[in-house]
């Protein structure tokens, strides 16, 4: 039955819609590597298949049948056109879509939920591997129903980092490249996965220590820094400062290396 705006909306029916619209996505997703997709270039190394419109479509049909008030902010349709509400749903169908489109099986559906600007739940969905992430604010983070935390690695000499590189690569000197060859001599290993929602649940799940991006946008962020900070683990933009999903950095770790990070993500910075 549709829910109306107005009360609060139990934590509980808003995660079971996102885990049901993020597995119903991936299951899309999986679908079309068997049956094939087309590609489009919305410029020239940035991809959109319909796979991405197919699962965003089911994602944003699945909200609106339980809850049709909701703001809905999607990557591929922007922001729909409801009244305001308490609610924003931010959507990213298929996170990693370079991988999907090459077979490389590194991505994902995200799903997190604001409440009057505050982000409550997150939900990401790797269908390649069957591994769900779930948080609700307060309640913990969980890996296919089991609680995660970040890891106990405090120092860079022994981290396992992971970045990642905006679409405009080519186009500004602020591309992440020198931070990028600044780290690799710092830590112990260093990763691009091309996936910014699952980078964040895998320093939640302990994976990675910590990872940082330039040039993110609300979708890549908002169910997976809901995850992180459930599972114990810290954000921040490259200040220290308070993090917002509509801003584009990200400084996400387990918490005992972040002040490491940020000293190296300043020390790269030209003095203005
Ligand atoms: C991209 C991925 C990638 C990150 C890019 C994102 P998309 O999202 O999350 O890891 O480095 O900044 O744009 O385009 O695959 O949804
Ligand atoms: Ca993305
Ligand atoms: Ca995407």
């Amino acid at each position: 039955m549709p829910l109306l705006d107005g009360q609060d909306i139990p934590l509980g029916t808003l995660i079971s819609v996102a885990t049901d619209a993020a597995r119903q996505a991936g299951a899309i997703l999986t679908k079309c590597t068997r049956t094939g997709f087309c590609i489009e270039h919305k410029q020239i190394i940035n991809l959109v298949t319909d796979a991405d419109h197919q699962a965003e479509q089911r994602i944003i049909d699945i909200i609106h049948d339980t809850f049709p008030t909701h703001r809905v902010l999607a990557e591929e349709r922007g922001m729909t056109d409801q009244p305001l509400s308490r609610y924003k749903w931010v959507i990213d169908p298929l996170d990693g879509t370079t991988n999907f489109a090459h077979g490389f099986p590194a991505y994902c559906v995200s799903i997190g939920v604001e409440c009057d600007g505050r982000g409550i739940i997150g939900v990401v969905y790797d269908p390649t591997r069957d591994e769900l992430f779930t948080a609700q604010i307060g309640y913990g983070a969980y890996l296919n129903g089991v609680p995660i935390s970040v890891s106990t690695i405090d120092h860079l000499d022994r981290a396992l980092l992971v970045t990642g590189f905006a679409y405009d690569i080519r186009d500004t000197p602020n591309n992440n490249l020198d931070h990028f060859v600044r780290f690799a001599l710092k830590v112990q290993g260093l990763r691009r996965t091309g996936t910014a929602a699952l980078d964040l649940c895998y320093v939640a799940a302990g994976r990675f220590d910590g990872f940082w991006e330039v040039t993110l946008n609300p979708w890549d962020m908002a169910a997976g820094v809901v995850i992180l900070r459930e599972a114990g683990g810290k954000v921040t933009d490259f200040k220290g400062a308070s993090h917002s999903i509509y801003g584009r950095e990200l400084v996400a770790s387990n918490g005992r290396i972040h002040q490491a990070m940020l000293e190296l993500l300043q020390a790269d910075r030209t003095p203005s």
